[in-house]
């Protein structure tokens, strides 16, 4: 465990929403930076994303994977394929592999991913993250027996009624808690290090229930924060939807996220992710970067396959890989006075 010190900033829903909405966040920005280098130093962490499977059983309302969506290409790699992911992963001293795919038991199912686990730590030595969804107490436990590390599970949003209409088919527990509360729990306690997040400037979101968000990234002691702008994808109901957001899906207000949740999680692993690369292909890293983010998670999705993992439009590095290459990467860290660090 980190030491206790420093300690969590005790904001409240009103501190946070006075945050989220101050008209300038400079100074913001500067303490959750400066939080930062005291927490984790100057390193940035690289995780190699693997994009495993674009084939997804959920009808998510914002998703381009929804299976709804007749245009999206589908793919799934094979194990083999993976293996040569992580070797890469290895051979560029990343530390840790990222395995998301679209929801579907069927093709990864319990004893798959353990095995698959198993090999890429057997034979890689790189730590596993697993990002595949909403899956039953036993596939996570049988798959963190097998050594994986860490799980991501983003809560999209804290707010239950958005949350419901954006997930159709969305599982419905007992007391009404939020269905992926209770997995990421459960994960914490099978001794996952857990991370969630939230998209924020979603129709329908309110800068309140942004607020409630942050409040449960403390509330759950999230290990890593993964947090992005909504980006409308055309070929779903929801990027149709002309409901406006409360919220916005911009640059700056996505960093006041990373910089609140750095002062609420002094210790958490917090990306710069793609959608903000997305929203903002110069500058992005960069601002990410510096207002509280420390991890960066380079796509090691065979350049063939990442056409057809687009759950949103615009997706950098889908038609020019190299943009996200690492010796541009290794030029911004020089240049903000960061360095690679494997972990
Ligand atoms: N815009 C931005 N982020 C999206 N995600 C899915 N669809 C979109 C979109 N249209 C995010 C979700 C999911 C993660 C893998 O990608 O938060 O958890």
């Amino acid at each position: 465990m980190p030491p206790e010190c420093p300690k969590a900033a005790p904001w409240t829903e009103a501190d946070l929403l006075a945050a989220l909405t101050a008209p300038d966040a400079e100074a913001l920005f500067t303490r959750a930076h400066a939080l930062r280098l005291q927490t984790k130093g100057n390193a940035v962490f690289l995780r190699g994303l693997v994009e495993l499977s674009s084939i997804c059983a959920r009808d998510c309302l914002y998703c381009g994977m929804r299976r709804s969506n007749l245009n999206a290409h589908r793919y799934a790699m094979d194990d083999d394929e993976i293996l040569a992911c992580a070797s890469l992963a290895q051979q560029l001293d990343f530390g840790t592999v990222v395995l998301q795919a679209g929801e579907c038991p069927q093709l990864w199912t319990r004893e798959r991913v353990a095995e698959l686990v198993r090999r890429i730590k057997g034979e890689t030595g790189q730590r596993v993250t697993l990002s595949l969804g909403e899956r039953s107490e036993a596939d996570t436990a049988a798959w963190r027996a097998a050594g994986a590390d860490r799980y991501l599970l983003r809560f999209e949003t804290s707010d239950r009624a958005l949350f419901t209409h954006i997930h159709p088919g969305a599982e419905t527990t007992p007391g009404g808690e939020h269905p992926r509360l209770a997995q990421l729990r459960r994960m914490k306690a099978q001794g996952y290090e857990i991370g969630s997040g939230v998209m924020v400037g979603l129709p329908g979101q309110t800068l309140r229930s942004v607020a409630r968000d942050l409040l449960l990234f403390r509330e759950l002691a999230l290990d890593m924060v993964g947090l992005g702008p909504y980006i409308p994808h055309p070929e779903t109901p929801l990027g149709r939807e002309a409901t406006p957001s409360e919220v916005p899906a911009t640059v700056d207000f996505t960093c006041r996220c990373y910089a609140l949740a750095r002062l609420l999680l002094p210790h958490a692993n917090i990306p710069s992710t793609t959608a903000l690369s997305t929203i903002d292909p110069v500058h992005g890293r960069e601002r990410g970067l510096t207002s509280g983010a420390n991890v960066f998670m380079p796509n090691l999705t065979p350049a063939n396959r990442r056409e057809g993992y687009l759950i949103y439009p615009g997706k950098i590095c889908v038609r020019a890989p190299e943009a996200d290459s690492l010796s541009a990467l290794h030029a911004l860290f020089a240049k903000l006075g960061l360095r690679h660090v494997s972990a």
